[in-house]
């Protein structure tokens, strides 16, 4: 009798009965996270689970009652995305209180947040290290294009277009493109800077009035903390006969993500660079690691290292033309 009910314990915790995977995405309507969605469908299909996501549509009262939904409806394993990364330990307080495992990606809860459920996990890429790397692509260019510093004073005037207010993606990469800048010998200087909540025409409502205000001869780069705001800011440079094939009218831009139509643009030279976001590798590894903790089996045997018991970490790389 006893076997009996160990076997059938085993049985329900090795896996035989499909996992349910509740995934929570602050938008639908966003370019990378549409990358991140199709690469965990991917995964759950290999998985043999059953994943469902809800779209928070950019609202974190939406998103908790997603939540509330999922749990009540018996999913095994969260994996969200928050709206706004500092409700996280509301989220974490749920999911340990139905004592089931939380995987948060993109949207860096705080380590003391995290630390607070062992069950609680993220999943992400370092943003300081894509804030460095959109910096050199930048000063890569000064370097072998003396003449893009136009006024000749060796300072780099750039505008920086930012992503959404409080995002970690937002604070460091501001802050590392520009010290990556300091670093490889140039003083940089922002003319102008706003918000443009990673949206491409938020960014060409802004990118125009800028132009209009500041003048392209008084632009010397664009670095923006995402793909989208990047092409927004490309296209007004396009529209004013900019970045369209004239060495005499270019500003180099620079994004992050490396999205198909970043890529696309790349090749005809309106966009200079970006910085792969590896949505693939992420979506798979959380995928992996919510399987791997529903179903009770060895975290250590996923494919993508553990770091500090709580982080899976992919790292950045470089894109420029040809690559
Ligand atoms: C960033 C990405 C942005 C946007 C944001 C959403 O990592 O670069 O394009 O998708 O996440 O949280
Ligand atoms: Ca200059």
């Amino acid at each position: 009798m006893l076997a009996l009910v160990l076997v059938l314990a085993l049985c329900c915790c090795s896996g035989a009965e499909e996992i349910k995977i509740g995934a929570c995405i602050y938008r639908f309507n966003d370019a990378f996270m549409l990358r991140f969605r199709n690469a965990m469908a991917e995964e759950s299909g290999n998985a043999g689970a059953v994943i469902t996501m809800a779209d928070g549509q950019d609202d974190q009262n939406t998103q908790d009652a997603q939540i509330d939904d999922f749990i009540a409806n018996g999913v095994n394993v969260l994996i969200v995305n928050p709206v706004d990364r500092m409700s996280s330990q509301a989220i974490i307080d749920k999911a340990k209180a139905a004592n089931i495992p939380v995987v948060f990606i993109n949207r860096e809860p705080t380590p003391e947040m995290l630390a607070t459920y062992d069950k609680a996990y993220y999943i992400g890429a370092k943003a300081e290290e894509s804030g460095t790397q959109s910096g050199q692509l930048i000063a890569d260019y000064f370097k072998a294009h003396p003449e893009a510093d136009k006024n000749h004073d060796g300072k780099i005037q750039f505008v920086l277009l930012r992503g959404q207010n409080g995002h970690q993606d937002m604070i460091l990469r501001s802050k590392y493109s520009v010290e990556a800048i300091r670093d490889a010998g140039f003083e940089p200087v922002e003319v102008a800077g706003a918000i443009a909540n990673w949206d491409k025409f938020e960014a060409m409502t802004i990118m125009n009035a800028f132009f209009m205000a500041i003048g392209a001869e008084n632009i010397e780069a664009v670095i923006a903390n995402n793909d989208e705001m990047a092409l927004g800011a490309v296209e007004v440079l396009k529209a004013n006969d900019y970045n369209t094939g004239n060495p005499e009218a270019y500003i180099p831009v620079v994004g992050v993500d490396a999205n198909a139509s970043a890529l696309e643009e790349m090749k005809t030279g309106g966009l200079l660079g970006t910085v792969l976001n590896d949505a693939e590798n992420q979506g798979t590894a959380a995928v992996r690691l919510a399987v791997a903790l529903a179903s009770g089996k060895d975290t250590g045997s996923i494919g993508y290292g553990i770091t500090d018991g709580k982080y899976i970490w992919v790292p950045y790389r470089k894109v420029t033309r040809g690559e």
